[in-house]
């Protein structure tokens, strides 16, 4: 006998997420049914995200401030309608919010979640392919202030119709969860995917940003439109740019001079940056000889906006989001190392590469400093740190640190 869950074809649970109720589908209700398997879950919900949609309040609510107007929001991938439906009640000055989604359950799940937050007059629901929602707002009198793609894998085939359906100078918030591709294990699928090699090292991860970026600012300049990075951050899972467009083809070439190359040495640890622009092909070590490792074209330029990030810190205090602490943290960490150059060091790495035990952090740092080096900490990696040195200094300061 089937049961009966009314509208929907699986049970229901109510939850909070922020200052938000809402419902999501019952999975433990669900694994007590014939044939449930966890991809068959009908509406998705990941309470792991939640640190990445209170990272997008915050962000969400400084851009609001910039722009000092009501803003109409978007979200083409919604889910359940938590993220969106959480800008309706969590952030203020925003005027239309439009969510949809492409799966029958989740539009109504979220016309259910729109209904009990009592949203009904500011979050407007559509049933549709992402793209097409998107190009259904390129005219630019429907255009919107702020864009959050929030999908399962790449964000890639929705930049197009995300960057047309932007007003000048709106945001872009894109999240890709396809770490495997954009951090090297599938090089050339991010070359497929992002345009670029991706490249397993230490910091593969800031490759990985660096990669969505630099895929982004190309799709923008097809359209005559720069890009600026406000802000962005990684978590385990996935990477998460926030990008404003600016109109202009000299924008656009302003940006595409912030793409270039970087190049690692498997060997010493030595890396390179190179512009696009002042494309030297460079193949070998010029500290050891050693044949490099290459990732890009990337986005060398920055992947934070200082006084922007200062901005979201205010908004970390003020809205005091329920993992306070964990939002405080990432949020001035990537302030912090937003003048920073490209690529970080991790200790534990140099230690491998050195055969040598892994001394404190606070000891590296302190002989680094002693050589007037400077030192970034990142939100990459709690044992990782950026310089202006170079790896031999590095390596160096590590070796000096264990006696
Ligand atoms: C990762 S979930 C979204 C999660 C949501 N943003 C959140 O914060 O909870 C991705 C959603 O995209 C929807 N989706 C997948 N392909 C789509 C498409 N082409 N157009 C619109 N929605 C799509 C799925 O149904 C799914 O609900
Ligand atoms: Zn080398």
């Amino acid at each position: 006998m089937s049961e009966n869950f009314g509208e929907f074809l699986f049970p229901l649970k109510k939850i909070v997420e922020g200052m938000t109720e809402f419902f999501i589908p019952d999975f433990s209700q669900m694994k007590t049914l014939k044939n449930y398997a966890p991809s068959k879950v009908p509406v998705f919900y990941n309470p792991s995200m939640k640190l990445n949609r209170d990272i997008a309040i915050l962000v969400l609510q400084a851009y609001q401030r910039t722009i000092n107007r009501n803003l109409v929001v978007s979200e083409p991938l919604a889910g359940c309608g938590v993220r969106g439906i959480r800008f309706a009640k969590e952030v203020n000055g925003i005027s239309e919010i439009h969510l949809n989604d492409i799966n029958p359950e989740a539009f109504k799940l979220i016309k259910r979640n729109i209904k009990l937050n009592n949203v009904e007059d500011a979050v407007f629901l559509t049933n549709e392919d992402a793209n097409l929602f998107l190009s259904q707002h390129d005219a630019p009198h429907k255009r919107f202030d702020y864009i959050d793609i929030d999908p399962f894998g790449t964000p890639v085939h929705f930049l197009d119709s995300a960057i047309r359906a932007l007003k000048n100078k709106g945001v872009l918030a894109l999240t890709a969860t396809d770490l495997a591709p954009l951090c090297g294990v599938y090089p050339t699928a991010a070359l497929r995917k992002y345009g670029g090699f991706s490249l397993r090292t230490e910091y593969s991860q800031e490759i990985a940003l660096r990669l969505l970026a630099g895929c982004l600012a190309f799709a923008a300049a097809k359209h005559d439109l720069g890009i600026n990075i406000i802000f962005s951050h990684k978590n385990n899972h996935y990477i998460r740019l926030y990008a404003q467009i600016n109109q202009g083809a000299k924008k656009a070439n302003q940006s595409l001079k912030n793409i270039g190359f970087i190049y690692h040495c498997f060997k010493c640890l030595n890396r390179k940056a190179a512009l696009l622009t002042r494309l030297l092909v460079v193949t070998d070590c010029d500290e050891c000889g050693s044949t490099l490792g290459s990732a890009g074209p990337l986005w060398l330029g920055k992947i934070a906006d200082k006084d922007f990030c200062e901005l979201v810190e205010i908004e970390v205090c003020k809205k005091r989001i329920g993992d306070e602490n964990r939002a405080r943290k990432i949020v001035r960490l990537v302030k912090d190392e937003s003048d920073a150059p490209p690529t970080y060091f991790v200790v534990d790495c140099i230690c491998d590469k050195l055969g040598v035990p892994i001394p404190p952090l606070t000891k590296v740092i302190s002989q680094m400093c002693k050589n007037n080096y400077k030192i970034w900490f990142t939100h990459f990696h709690n044992r990782g740190f950026k310089t202006d040195a170079p790896a031999k200094i590095v390596m160096e300061a590590v070796r000096k640190a264990l006696y």
